[in-house]
């Protein structure tokens, strides 16, 4: 091995090593919102294990959907002095006064899977994935696939406030912005969770000739579609195909009801928010690299031809 080589294998050593030690004695704050989703309880897990594979102390708080709950817990961390902060902000608006105080104790935060409306010095990145985009996506799947007979869709929304819900919106009536035929009849909160949705599928059926005048059901979030699913079916219609189902997150149990023919299409989110979290974190943290504002995550379609029972089989015991 000749001398440039060691060196720069000492150097190469010497860096993971520091790296290592300095997550190692990290102990970072998370806030998470709950537990209303399956993708929501794979956020949880996965960010617990990437903590233990690089010995951060994660000291976890669960805010049972309440943003009071998360200010009080991002208040204790801030007296228990964690070097760093991660939170999955439940809606958009009310931060800036919580934030303002993290960024006084000089303890960085990382805001998680959702935005906030505050200015952005208050908080050091977002891991998120493109909202708008993600319902844009699904909009234009169905754009294509009704062509341009008539369909009245029903949309099952996210927590009222939060930026999923506001900006999936947004995304999938941009894409269906310009083709007439494709109404959005009836819209209303399910809150991300599978009885509200439901719930609330049940509503639509009833309002809506028992179903017969429903062309495609729009979830903001797949656990919201599953609940909605076993409605269609309680209504005697068949999902799928009577009325067409697409939703956001790319969970086990989508691919579950997509393999049996009862959903169409989901748009994938990752439950991996704390890896690059962590990575931006730890880079931050030992030299004060600033991190990207915004780090995006991917936003990729599944369909029927993506070999549905193959990704529910990969997926199942990932935490979801
Ligand atoms: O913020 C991400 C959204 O929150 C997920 O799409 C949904 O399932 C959830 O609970």
């Amino acid at each position: 091995m000749n001398r440039i080589f060691k060196l720069a294998l000492c150097a190469g050593v010497a860096t993971l090593v520091s790296t290592a030690a300095m997550a190692a004695g990290m102990t970072v704050g998370f806030s998470q919102i709950g537990s209303e989703s399956g993708w929501r309880a794979a956020e949880t897990s996965v960010t617990k294990q990437e903590a233990e594979k690089r010995g951060i102390t994660l000291k976890f708080a669960d805010a049972q959907q309440k943003q009071e709950n998360q200010i009080k817990a991002i208040r204790g961390f801030i007296a228990q002095g964690v070097d760093a902060i991660l939170v999955a902000p439940v809606v958009a608006t009310g931060w800036e006064e919580v934030l303002g105080e993290a960024k006084e104790a000089e303890i960085p935060v990382v805001l998680l899977d959702r935005g906030v409306e505050a200015p952005q010095d208050l908080y050091l990145t977002s891991v998120a994935s493109d909202q708008v985009k993600e319902g844009r996506v699904a909009g234009e799947w169905l754009v294509k696939t009704v062509g341009d007979k008539p369909c009245k869709v029903v949309e099952l929304q996210g927590t009222v406030g939060s930026t999923p819900a506001i900006n999936r919106k947004k995304g999938f009536e941009e894409a269906i912005s310009g083709h007439s035929n494709i109404t959005i009849a009836r819209s209303q909160t399910g809150d991300f969770t599978r009885a509200k949705g439901k719930e609330v599928m049940e509503g639509f059926l009833k309002a809506e000739n028992g179903g017969k005048d429903i062309c495609a059901m729009y979830a903001h979030n797949d656990d919201m579609a599953v609940g909605g699913i076993q409605a269609i079916k309680d209504a005697g219609l068949k999902p799928g195909k009577d009325i067409l189902v697409v939703s956001i997150d790319a969970v086990p149990d989508i691919f579950a009801a997509m393999a049996a023919g009862e959903a169409n299409a989901t748009v994938e989110l990752t439950p991996n928010m704390a890896g690059p979290a962590f990575d931006a974190l730890e880079a931050f943290k030992k030299d004060g690299k600033q991190p990207e504002k915004f780090i995006i995550t991917e936003s990729k379609l599944y369909t029927p031809a993506d070999n549905p029972q193959g990704e529910y089989e990969a997926r199942k015991g990932l935490g979801y």
